[in-house]
């Protein structure tokens, strides 16, 4: 049984073997017939809890896709239908989950509760976004920049605006797959001690701070933003606003980038904020392809969590 939790903490070789897993699955769903000799039942007789304390569109939907369409069935928990934090503790919780559930997807605010819940669980957990990572998402940029330009390893990721919980998991995965990233935001908005101390422990290499937004996105292989207010911020002063004007993702500097450049946003967006109306009909942009393979790789995921490959 493996916990997907945090990039980090799962090997390059896993995360590559993921990755291929992914990949095939993919292919398969192409050409129905290998699809579903191969893959359409292998998680027959297992079920899916779905506990997500914040909003989702794309992950609760695209993981309620994937375990159906491998022949596995979901059960949607819905925090005010449940005990957990009135009347039962996280621990009661996490052990009645494992009584009935194979595998649970948690979207939780603090990152502590995510890892909480594990310690107490005898199912696979799975980071569906806490306030500080956003795994299954980052996996999936890495896997849909591969499937259209090839190895990400030594790339150059130009991340614009604030440098969140999707940022986190992105500078994970570049210490594990070795691609570069430089950060260019205002100052207020920079990567927090814990990201910059992570760096500094395992690869001082891999980030960079460039303030000006034209210069860091000089020769980028991939540029990323989100939004600039994540569903566990405050709003922002008119003063941090301003300051963020500047790093907002347009066409035009999309072109001082590589020619080859793509555009990631994870969705959803704040048109007009991080990103200007019309980015998302250019074509350097692939948001929409990135959250399509949201169900493929989850596919694979839940396939390594439950040690079938
Ligand atoms: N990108 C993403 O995780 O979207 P949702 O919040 O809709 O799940
Ligand atoms: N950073 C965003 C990601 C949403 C998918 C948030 O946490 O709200």
């Amino acid at each position: 049984m493996n916990n997907f939790l945090n990039i980090n903490e799962i090997t390059p070789k896993n995360l590559s073997a993921i990755l291929e897993d992914a990949s095939k699955i993919k292919e398969a769903t192409l050409k129905d017939a290998i699809y579903n000799e191969r893959y359409s039942r292998c998680l027959n007789n297992t079920i899916t809890g779905l506990l997500f304390e914040k909003l989702s569109t794309r992950t609760r939907l695209s993981f309620e896709a994937a375990v159906l369409k491998l022949g596995g069935q979901v059960s949607n928990l819905r925090k005010d239908e449940i005990h957990l934090g009135q009347g039962e503790t996280l621990q009661d919780t996490s052990v009645m989950f494992s009584l009935f559930l194979d595998v649970l997807v948690l979207r939780v605010y603090e990152e502590e509760k995510l890892y909480e819940f594990a310690r107490h669980s005898k199912i696979p957990i799975i980071n569906g976004l806490t306030n500080e990572s956003h795994p299954c998402q980052v996996l999936t940029d890495i896997f849909t920049f591969q499937e259209i330009r090839g190895s990400i390893t030594g790339k150059k990721v130009v991340w614009l605006g604030v440098a969140n919980n999707v940022f986190q998991s992105l500078l994970h995965a570049a210490a594990s797959l070795n691609f570069c990233i430089v950060f260019s935001g205002p100052t207020k908005f920079e990567p927090s001690q814990k990201m910059l101390e992570f760096t500094q422990k395992y690869r001082s290499d891999i980030l960079t701070i460039e303030k000006n937004p034209v210069v860091a996105v000089e020769n980028a292989d991939l540029i990323v933003t989100d939004k600039w207010v994540s569903m566990h911020d405050n709003n922002l002063r008119k003063s941090e606003l301003n300051d963020l004007e500047k790093y907002r993702v347009t066409r035009e500097l999309l072109s001082v980038a590589n020619k080859e450049v793509l555009f990631m946003h994870c969705l959803p967006a704040d048109k007009g904020q991080e990103v200007s109306l019309d980015i998302f009909e250019d074509k350097r942009c692939v948001a929409i392809q990135e959250a399509e393979n949201r169900m493929h790789v989850q596919k694979s995921i839940l396939r390594w969590c439950l040690g079938l490959f």
